[in-house]
């Protein structure tokens, strides 16, 4: 499997929003996924031309399961249907796809898809797409722990290696990547899980416009707004630009 994570910057987006988009217009909430679904699309189209190497999107959080039965059989067909459709533009586009979170709960013709699209687009170098489903941060810090040998020293090779570990339980893909900027549509402001440890340093963008409705400027706006700010990484300007 090729490891080498495409150039550019790491952004990862809580694609909030469906269902309350739906509901203001008078429909059914998954009419609200099957819109997702469609701006997906679009923002993995965007992403390179706007500088990401990788993009990570909730899909599915590991407490989604308790949505209505009906809802959570849609959003499984809609992944399945998505992975299906895309492979062929994805290897056209030189896109990655990484399925992060559990697979030990997934449905088996969506394992199988899963299975096909990482295979198929595994030489995409333009852009590492993850998609999260069944996912839990807490969750995976917590099995990634579990596998820390005794008595590993403080310091930054320690965090280094959790931090291997970490992305070896979940994404199966022994590369780890600090996320550097973390977008929120639909106005809600908190990380829901979703990569807490990744998330150390990202600067968090959140935005009323629901999932449906977010298009490629608002794409194109977060990330320009990400490279005005000042990053320090807790120390002090100067050394940190250094
Ligand atoms: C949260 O919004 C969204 C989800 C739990 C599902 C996200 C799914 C998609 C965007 C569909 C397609 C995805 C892929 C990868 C093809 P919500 O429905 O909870 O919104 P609400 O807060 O308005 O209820």
């Amino acid at each position: 499997m090729n490891q080498t994570i495409p150039r550019g910057i790491h952004v990862a987006i809580i694609m909030d929003g469906n269902g309350r988009w739906a509901t203001g217009r008078g429909q059914l909430r998954t009419a609200g996924h099957i819109a997702g679904a469609r701006t997906v699309r679009r923002i993995v189209e965007t992403a390179p031309g706007c500088g990401i190497g990788t993009l990570t999107l909730y899909a599915f959080s590991a407490d989604n399961w308790r949505r209505p039965s009906r809802e959570v059989a849609l959003l499984m067909r809609l992944f399945r249907r998505y992975l299906v459709s895309e492979v062929a533009r994805c290897v056209t586009n030189g896109v990655r796809m990484r399925i992060i979170g559990r697979r030990d709960r997934i449905p088996a013709e969506l394992l199988r898809a899963i299975t096909n699209a990482e295979h198929a687009t595994r030489d995409g170098r333009k852009l590492e797409l993850r998609i999260a489903v069944d996912y839990s941060s807490r969750d995976a810090i917590m099995r990634a722990a579990a596998k820390l040998p005794a008595g590993m020293p403080d310091g930054d090779r320690s965090r280094h290696a959790f931090a291997r570990l970490l992305s070896s339980v979940d994404h199966g893909i022994g590369e780890s990547r600090d996320v550097d900027l973390l977008i929120r549509t639909g106005g809600e402001q908190r990380l829901s899980d979703f990569l807490l440890w990744e998330c150390a340093y990202a600067e968090l963008y959140f935005t009323r416009r629901m999932w449906p409705e977010f298009a490629p400027a608002d794409l194109s706006t977060a990330v320009e707004e990400f490279h005005a700010r000042e990053r320090r990484f807790g120390t002090v300007p100067e050394a940190a630009a250094g």
